[in-house]
């Protein structure tokens, strides 16, 4: 985070809070995250996209009703998957009209709940959803606002993109073989949806701006022909051009994200010289981060508890650090190879570094959490580790596996720190148990 530093006892501490104190006040494993961190963020995306847009924060990366305030006051919008982020959101009195609904199998029910409490607009994934949320639209009464989301054959991952003619997975309507272009004529032709914008995603964890450069063209290239077909007049309500959200952070010192405003410029300047080659007026353009405005903020805090050396060969040995937390917390290691940085948190040592393995407590041998790192030879058990940068899908990718309460999670700022969700219990495990009197 921005305000992490360590004191004059060495000690690391975020925004003011040493790891000690954070660790006695509230327990191990513990997510921290640096509100001011967190807003600045969003400021920073709101002062780079929203002069030309829009700017959703995606909130499956970290949502909670605390988390849903700081966005709201930041000026931003919201992108929610579920009905559940939904609830959430509207519990913490964010304005409905400022959300954005998303999924490639939003249920009858979400539909509706979307429509009840009047979200801005609706992102369409699929024919089904377009007849169904034209029924579900009418019965209300309301005319829904939606965007049709287009799979553009653009597949970005980390340092690299990839074009291709079709892409073999769920979401959205392709752009090849004029399937984006008849979901479109769908749209139109309903009497209780208007279509206000098109949106594609093209993945997550991205550096380069040349996947979005080409998605941006080839969805705009779509618009001209939405035009051409529907004339100006009835199509001068498609406004938006949502590119989703996939901008990447540093996990590891390596990692070199673009800053956010230097690719907002570049992206609005492709727009603006894409619209005005195919004489389209300049569109909104709305982004979807999540990552980017969560995964900084955030760092989880473990207790070491045991240190064992593993014979690998002859020679070498592997260290194994085990902490009290692990996959249940952080599943990223595990599931996508992710790489974390990790520090001792609770003092400085001077002793020499040696290649370690920080794993979990968890009954599985791929608990991971860092696969290798360097740590200080003296690493004993009660040191506390932090592990950068797991404000983004880490919480909100969870489980409660071998029965792991979810850790609390806590908001630091300017000296003072406070829990914005508590740890779970085994009392809540048991308070969902049926059947048993
Ligand atoms: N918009 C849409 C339509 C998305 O599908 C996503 C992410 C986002 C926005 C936000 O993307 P971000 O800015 O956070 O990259 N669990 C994975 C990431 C999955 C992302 C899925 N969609 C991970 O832990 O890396």
């Amino acid at each position: 985070p921005r305000n992490a530093s360590r004191n004059a006892d060495g000690v690391l501490e975020v925004a003011g809070v040493t790891a000690d104190r954070l660790a006695q006040d509230y327990g191990t494993p513990l997510f921290v995250y640096d509100e001011a961190d967190f807003r600045s963020r969003c400021a920073d995306m709101q002062a780079a996209f929203g002069p030309y847009g829009r700017v959703h924060y995606a909130s499956k990366a970290f949502l909670s009703v605390q988390v849903a305030k700081w966005v709201q006051s930041e000026g931003l919008s919201l992108d929610v998957c579920t009905g559940d982020e939904l609830a959430i959101a509207l519990h913490a009195g964010f304005p409905a009209e400022r959300i954005a609904l998303h999924g490639n199998n939003k249920s009858e029910a979400e539909l509706d709940a979307a429509l009840a409490a009047g979200v801005g607009h609706i992102i369409l994934d699929s024919m089904i959803e377009i007849e169904r949320l034209d029924r579900l639209a009418g019965e209300r009464g309301v005319v829904a606002e939606v965007l049709v989301r287009v799979t553009p054959g653009v597949e970005a991952h980390t340092h690299e993109f990839i074009s291709t003619a079709h892409e073999d997975q769920k979401f959205g309507f392709a752009l090849a073989g004029g399937v984006a272009m008849n979901a479109i004529r769908a749209v139109f032709a309903t009497a209780n949806l208007r279509l206000v914008g098109l949106h594609s995603h093209i993945g997550s964890q991205i550096f380069e701006i040349d996947g979005f450069e080409l998605a941006a063209q080839r969805v705009l290239s779509l618009l001209a022909e939405v035009v051409e077909e529907f004339g100006v007049d009835k199509t001068s309500q498609i406004r938006m051009l949502d590119l989703g959200g996939g901008l990447g952070i540093a996990y590891v010192p390596s990692d070199d994200p673009p800053p956010v405003k230097a690719l907002a410029d570049s992206l609005a300047t492709i727009v603006e010289r894409e619209s005005a080659r195919l004489g389209l007026p300049m569109p909104l353009i709305a982004v979807e981060p999540g990552r980017a405005i969560a995964g900084p903020a955030g760092i989880t805090l473990y207790r070491v508890g045991t240190i064992k050396d593993v014979a690998l060969d002859g020679k070498t040995v592997r260290r194994y650090v085990s902490v009290d937390g692990g996959m249940s917390d952080n599943i990223r290691t595990v599931l996508y190879d992710a790489e974390y940085d990790v520090r001792l948190a609770s003092r400085e040592s001077s002793a020499s570094a040696v290649v370690c393995r920080v794993v979990g407590k968890h009954c599985e041998s791929g608990d991971i959490v860092i696969r290798d790192c360097w740590l200080p030879e003296d690493l004993a058990p009660g040191d506390l580790l932090a592990v950068g940068a797991t404000g983004a899908y880490c919480y909100s990718m969870s489980s409660r596996y071998n029965m792991a309460p979810r850790p609390a999670v806590v908001a630091v700022n300017e000296g003072t720190s406070r829990r914005i969700l508590r740890r779970e219990t085994v009392e809540d495990f048991l308070s969902l148990e049926v059947g048993n009197e």
